[in-house]
């Protein structure tokens, strides 16, 4: 009885020390996560927009109430004279 008793705590902190491992090494791999978004810069989109037929970027960040720096950070390499029906904006995020 007193073993049966003895093997349940042992028990119990392994599951402690198993869960304290899994909470690290998810906290590892979300910043090293981060720091490749930091390293690529690429960045975190909350939110898309499908370009409709006569979409401009301005009248997109007017539509969201976004800067054109900011509505240019979430987009990098968009080319706002060559926009086309379909294509997904990022009109919210972070980068
Ligand atoms: C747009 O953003 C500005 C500044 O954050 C705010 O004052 C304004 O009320 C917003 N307008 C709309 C339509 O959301
Ligand atoms: C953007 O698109 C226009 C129209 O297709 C093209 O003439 C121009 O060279 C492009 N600019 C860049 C930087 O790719």
């Amino acid at each position: 009885m007193e073993k049966a008793v003895t093997n349940g705590a042992v028990l119990l902190h392994s599951i402690f020390i198993l869960t304290l491992l899994l909470a690290v090494s998810m906290a590892n791999a979300r910043s090293f996560k981060g720091f490749e978004a930091l390293a690529t810069k690429t960045p975190d989109c909350f939110s898309v927009y499908g370009v409709i037929q006569g979409d401009t970027c301005f009248a997109v960040t007017q539509q969201f109430n976004i800067t054109q720096p900011c509505f240019e950070g979430l987009n990098p390499n968009l080319n706002c004279s060559a926009l086309f029906i379909g294509q997904w904006l990022c009109v919210a995020g972070s980068f």
